[in-house]
C-alpha cells in the first residue's frame, strides 16, 4: 500500500513538475482531466452544463479541433475522437492503447456528457400539468417532490366504468383483469395512479409553465424578451413557410407542383434535400409512432370554430402592412386558407403559490389534452378509446388475429391485408375507402403499410404460438392471473382472448424495440448514440461497460453534492434504465417504473420536435421486386397515395413493391426549404373554406404559437442548449470563408432576417431566467452586443424554424442538437416510465413464448449477421426480421440489409461513413447517380 503511495506521490511529482512544458498538450489536459476537473452536477438552473466541458476535457477527449468548438454555441461532444466517421478516429500506436486510446476518451466522453444532460433534464425539466406541481416543488410529507410515488389526481373519478373494481373512494390501485394487459384507454398502467398516460390526459410541460405562451406576454420577462412583436399570425406563417420552407426546383424537371406526369413515367423530378443515410420507409415509421403517442385531434378534427392562417403580412418590421396583391402572388400563399381552430383544455388564469420566496404557476396559461394513450403500446393499431377501439377487427373465426381479407395484388399475394373501414367505425368523411385501423388520421402510403405489416406480425406470432401450444400443451405457458396467481397456465390453457392481448403486448414491445435500437441509431448515425441506445434497451448494468463507467461517474457527482434530494436521486438512478433495469427484478410488477417525481406525459415541446414534415418527398420513386429493383419504374406523387388512395395503391402493387421502393428511396433533410410542395397546399374538404385548403409547414408553427411553445432560444436556454445571438450563428463554423455551402448559409441568415426582423437593443431589459451569461450576469436584450445596436430578433423565431436552420449537428445526426435534447429526456421516460417495459415485462404478462420472441426479435433463437457493422458484431435487426415473416418475397433485397432504416442498396462502407455508393449488385440503380 505504502508502495504504491510512494509511487503514486513521485507520479505526481513528475507531473507538476513537467507541467509548464505539458500544459496544452492532450497528456497534460488528459491529467488534469482525470484528476479532478469533472465537473459537478448542477444544483441550479443557472450552472446547469450546457453540453460545454473545460478546456482541459476538451482538449483530452478530442484535441485542439474540440478546444476550438467550445467558443460555439453546440454542444462539445461532436467533435471529441470517434464521434464522427473513419476521419475522427485516432489512428497508430496510440489508438491501440485500449481503455487510455484518445478513441475510448472521446465515445466514453461523449456518453457521459449526455449522461450529465439526461440527469440535468430530469431534475429542471419536468413540469406536469395535471395539477401535481405544487407538491412536485414544496414535496409532501418530508418526501421531496421528486420522490413522490403516488397522485391524487391521477385516481379515476367516480362514474369511470372500472371506479369500483380500482377501490372506489379508498386508496386506488389496479387489480384482477385490469393489471393483466395492456388496457384500450391506457388505465392502470401505473398500478397505483390508474389515470396516468390514459386518452385525455392533459399535455405535459419540460420548460417552466412561466415561459409557455409566450405569445401572451404574462410577465416583463416575455415582455423584455419579444416586445409586442409576437402574434399568432405574427411573424406571418405562411410567409415563413413560403421564404423559408420551400423546396427550391430547377427550371423545367417535370414537378408540375408535386404532381409529376401523366401515367407516372420516371421522367419527373421534384427536387428535394436528401438525408444521406436514412430512407423514406424512416419518414413514414415516425408517423407511425407519433399516432400510437400523442395527437390533439379527435377523429381528425380540432374546435369547430375556423381561424384565418395568415398571407397577410410582409415581416415583422412593416407591422401591419398587408401583403400587396403581387406579392401574394409572388409568394403563391393563400389569403383564403382556413383551418378549425385547436382544442384548448384550460384557459383561466392558473392558481398561483409561493415556496421559498418565489410564486410559481400550479400549471401553463392553457392546457390541451392528449387525445391517445400516452403509452408505448401500439394504440395506433389496437385503440385508445370506444370509437377506435370498434376499428380494431377482430378475425371472426380466431378472436386472437386481426381479421386480414385476401388481396389480389399484381404479384399475386397471398397473406392478407386490413380490412376497409366501415361507415360506422368513422366520424370523419376524408377517411372513406381507408383501412380500418385505431388511428386513421392524415393516412397515407407509409402508414397503410406499416399498418399491413404489423397487423400480419401479429397474426404470424399468433400462428406460431398455437404450434407451440399444440407441440407444448400441457408446458407452462408462463402466464399467470392475478386472481389466482400461483396457478400455472398451460399452453392449451390460454385463451383466444388472452393470446390476443399477449399479442398486442408483443408487438408493442417489437415496434418499441425497432424504435430504440434500429430507427434511433440510424437516424443519429454515430457510435455514442449506438452505444446509448443499445443501453437505453438492453439495459445498463452489465451489457455495455463505457455506458456503465459514464453512468457511474455521473452519479458519483451527484451523490457527492451535500443536498437532502441527491439520495433520492441516487436510488433513482440506481434502478437503472432500459428493459432489464434493475427494477425488474422486483417482486412487485409496479416496482420498476420511476416517474422523477412528476406523473409521465408528453410534453408539448416533444410534440413540436417531431413536426418532421421535410422527411416526406413529392414523388416516390417506384420499383419493382420481380424485374430490376435497380430500375426506377415510376414516379408516383405522395398525394396520389393520401387517404383512400394508399388502400387503393397499397392493393394495386402490394406491400413488398412498396417495401422495395421506400426502402431505397432517401427521405427529405430536416433543414430550411424543405418541406414538400404538396404539403403546403393540402387538400381539406371538411373544412368547406374557400381554398379548400391548408399550408401544413404553417401550420406547423400556428399550431405551436396555439400551445405556447416557446420561442426558439428561450426553448435551448430553458432545455440546458446555449442560446445564440444572431442569426449569423446559424452558419456552421467548419465550413470555409467562400464554400458555397456558406454562402448558401449566409443567404437562408439573410432571409431569416428578413423574415423575423432587427430591433433596437436595451441592456436594461433582462430576457430570461433560464440562464446566465458566462460571466454570471443577466442576460440581456442586447445578447452581449453593445447597448442601442440594431440586434436580429433570434428570440422571436419559432422552435421549428429555429432547429431546421441548425446546419452545425453532430456526425450522422438527422435531426438537430435541439431536438435531440428533448429526446434524451422523453425517449428515456417513456421506457422508465412503462410498467409492461420494466418491472411487468416477464413471462407473467408476455408468456415465456412472447418473452423470448421480443428478446430474440421472433421465434427462431438470435441470429447474428455475418460481417460487422462499424466495428460491431451485429444481430439481424428486429425491422429485418420483422419485415422477413411479413413480407417473404423480400427475401434477397434483405439479405444485405444491416439497419431496415439505412437506404437499401447502399454501401454502409467504414465507420459511420455517410457515403451515397452502391452496395455490390446495386451499382446500375439510376438513384447513385445523383
Ligand atoms: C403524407 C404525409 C403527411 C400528411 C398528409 C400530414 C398531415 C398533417 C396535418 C394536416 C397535420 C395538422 C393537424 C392539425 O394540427 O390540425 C399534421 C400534424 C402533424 N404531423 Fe403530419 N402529415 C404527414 C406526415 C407526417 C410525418 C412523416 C410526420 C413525422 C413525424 C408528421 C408529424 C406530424 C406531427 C407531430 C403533427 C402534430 C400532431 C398533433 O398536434 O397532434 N406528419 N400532419
Amino acid at each position: 500500500m505504502k508502495k504504491l503511495a510512494l509511487i503514486g506521490l513521485s507520479v505526481s511529482l513528475l507531473f507538476f513538475a513537467a507541467y509548464p512544458s505539458l500544459r496544452n498538450t492532450q497528456l497534460g489536459s488528459c491529467v488534469v482531466y482525470a484528476f479532478g476537473s469533472f465537473r459537478e452536477v448542477a444544483q441550479e438552473r443557472s450552472e446547469r452544463f450546457l453540453g460545454k466541458v473545460f478546456e482541459d476535457t476538451a482538449r483530452c477527449r478530442g484535441g485542439e479541433e474540440s478546444v476550438k468548438w467550445r467558443t460555439t454555441a453546440w454542444v462539445d461532444w461532436q467533435r471529441y475522437w470517434a464521434t464522427g466517421a473513419e476521419e475522427s478516429r485516432s489512428t497508430g500506436l496510440i489508438s491501440k492503447l485500449g481503455f487510455w486510446s484518445p478513441n475510448r476518451r472521446g465515445v466514453a466522453g461523449a456518453l457521459l456528457d449526455m449522461e450529465y444532460q439526461r440527469i440535468e433534464l430530469l431534475r429542471f425539466n419536468l413540469f406536469d400539468n395535471s395539477g401535481t406541481f405544487e407538491e412536485y416543488v414544496r414535496g409532501r410529507n418530508g418526501t421531496a417532490g421528486s420522490a413522490i410515488k403516488i397522485w391524487p389526481q391521477l385516481r379515476l373519478p367516480r362514474g369511470h366504468s372500472a371506479y369500483v373494481d380500482v377501490g372506489g373512494d379508498g386508496p386506488q390501485r389496479c387489480q384482477g383483469e385490469l393489471i393483466r394487459f395492456r388496457n384500450l384507454t391506457g388505465i392502470c398502467n401505473d398500478i397505483t395512479n390508474p389515470l396516468m398516460g390514459s386518452t385525455d390526459q392533459p399535455f405535459a410541460r419540460n420548460v417552466p409553465f412561466d415561459a409557455t405562451f409566450p405569445d401572451l406576454g404574462k410577465n416583463e420577462i416575455v415582455i423584455n424578451r419579444h416586445g409586442d412583436r409576437l402574434g399568432l399570425l405574427q411573424p406571418d406563417p405562411q410567409v415563413i413557410s413560403r421564404k423559408l420552407f420551400s423546396r427550391a426546383q430547377a427550371p423545367n424537371n417535370n414537378c408540375h407542383d408535386a404532381h409529376g406526369l401523366a401515367g407516372y413515367v420516371p421522367e419527373a423530378n421534384c427536387d428535394y434535400q436528401k438525408a444521406p443515410v436514412l430512407n423514406v420507409l424512416a419518414a413514414f415509421w415516425i408517423q407511425f409512432m407519433t399516432h400510437d403517442w400523442f395527437s390533439h385531434l379527435e377523429e381528425g378534427h380540432n374546435q369547430s370554430e375556423l381561424m384565418a392562417m395568415g398571407c397577410s403580412t410582409p415581416d415583422v418590421n412593416n407591422g401591419q402592412t398587408p401583403l400587396s396583391a403581387k406579392e401574394v402572388q409572388q409568394l403563391r400563399c393563400r389569403p383564403e386558407d382556413r383551418v378549425d381552430k385547436s382544442y384548448i383544455a384550460a384557459d383561466k388564469p392558473p392558481v398561483t403559490f409561493t415556496h421559498e420566496g418565489n410564486q410559481h404557476l400550479t400549471r401553463a396559461h392553457k392546457t390541451t389534452l392528449n387525445k391517445v394513450t400516452a403509452w408505448w403500446d401500439a394504440s395506433q393499431v389496437y385503440g385508445y378509446n370506444d370509437l377506435s377501439g370498434k376499428r380494431v377487427k377482430r378475425d371472426p373465426n380466431d378472436p386472437a388475429k386481426l381479421l386480414l381479407e385476401p388481396v389480389i395484388t399484381r404479384a399475386q399475394e397471398v397473406i392478407g391485408y386490413l380490412p376497409l373501414l366501415q361507415p360506422s367505425d368513422y366520424t370523419n368523411p376524408q377517411w372513406s375507402g381507408q383501412e380500418s385501423v385505431a388511428f386513421p388520421d392524415n393516412w397515407n402510403i407509409g402508414l397503410s403499410f406499416f399498418h399491413n405489416v404489423f397487423a400480419r406480425e401479429h397474426n404470424i406470432f399468433v400462428d406460431a404460438f398455437r404450434q407451440q401450444a399444440a407441440a407444448f400443451p400441457e408446458d407452462d405457458s408462463g402466464l399467470r392471473n392475478p386472481a389466482n396467481p400461483t396457478a400455472v397456465i398451460r399452453y392449451k390453457d390460454v385463451t383466444p382472448d388472452e393470446l390476443f392481448e399477449v399479442a398486442r403486448l408483443v408487438v408493442a414491445a417489437e415496434i418499441a424495440k425497432i424504435h430504440t435500437i434500429e430507427w434511433t441509431p440510424q437516424l443519429l448515425y454515430n457510435e455514442p448514440v449506438y452505444l446509448a441506445m443499445n443501453a437505453n434497451w438492453s439495459g445498463l448494468v452489465s451489457k455495455h461497460p463505457l455506458v456503465e463507467n459514464a453512468l457511474e461517474k455521473a452519479l458519483a457527482r451527484l451523490a457527492k453534492s451535500s443536498s437532502g434530494k441527491a439520495a433520492a436521486w441516487y436510488s433513482v438512478f440506481a434502478t437503472g434504465p432500459g428493459i432489464i433495469g434493475l427494477g425488474n427484478n422486483k417482486a412487485d410488477v409496479n416496482g420498476g417504473v420511476n416517474h422523477f417525481g412528476s406523473p409521465f406525459n408528453f410534453p408539448e415541446e416533444f410534440v413540436t420536435v417531431y413536426r418532421l414534415h421535410s422527411m416526406v418527398p413529392d414523388l416516390i420513386e417506384f420499383r419493382e421486386l420481380r424485374s430490376d429493383p435497380n430500375v426506377i419504374r415510376y414516379k408516383i406523387p405522395v398525394v396520389e397515395t393520401l387517404q383512400g388512395k394508399a388502400t387503393q395503391a397499397v392493393h394495386l402493387y402490394g406491400l413488398a413493391d412498396w417495401a422495395l421502393s421506400m426502402g431505397r428511396q432517401r427521405l427529405g433533410k430536416l433543414t430550411l426549404q424543405n418541406h414538400p410542395l404538396f404539403l403546403q397546399s393540402l387538400s381539406m374538404p371538411r373544412l368547406k373554406s374557400a381554398t379548400g385548403q391548408i399550408d401544413v409547414p404553417a401550420l406547423d408553427i400556428i399550431r405551436d404559437r396555439e400551445h405556447g411553445v416557446p420561442r426558439y432560444n428561450e426553448f435551448r436556454r430553458q432545455y440546458g442548449l446555449k442560446q445564440l445571438t444572431s442569426f449569423d450563428d446559424f452558419i456552421d463554423p467548419t465550413l470555409s470563408k467562400n464554400s458555397p455551402e456558406r454562402v448558401r448559409q449566409l443567404q437562408i441568415a439573410g432571409l431569416l432576417r428578413e423574415v423575423y426582423g432587427q430591433h433596437k437593443c436595451e441592456d436594461s431589459k433582462i430576457i430570461t431566467t433560464a440562464q446566465v451569461d458566462s460571466d454570471g450576469a443577466k442576460i440581456t436584450d442586447c445578447l452581449g452586443h453593445p447597448n442601442g445596436s440594431m440586434v436580429d430578433n433570434i428570440e422571436d423565431v419559432d422552435a421549428v424554424v429555429g432547429w431546421l436552420a441548425e446546419f452545425a449537428r453532430p456526425h450522422g445526426f438527422a435531426i438537430s442538437e435541439t431536438q435531440f435534447q428533448v429526446f434524451i429526456l422523453n425517449a428515456s421516460r417513456r421506457l422508465f416510465s412503462d410498467r409492461f417495459f420494466t418491472s411487468s415485462f416477464r413471462p407473467e404478462f408476455y408468456t415465456h413464448f412472447g418473452f423470448k420472441w421480443v428478446n430474440e426479435n421472433g421465434p427462431d433463437g438470435v441470429i447474428k449477421e455475418t460481417g460487422e457493422s462499424n466495428g460491431h458484431q451485429i444481430e439481424v435487426s428486429p425491422l429485418k426480421r420483422v419485415l422477413q415473416r411479413t413480407i417473404p418475397e423480400l427475401k434477397s433485397e434483405l439479405e444485405p440489409v444491416v439497419n431496415g432504416f439505412d437506404p437499401w442498396a447502399r454501401d454502409r462502407g467504414d465507420y459511420y461513413s455517410l457515403q451515397w455508393r452502391p452496395r455490390p449488385g446495386a451499382e446500375s440503380d439510376v438513384a447513385f447517380r445523383d
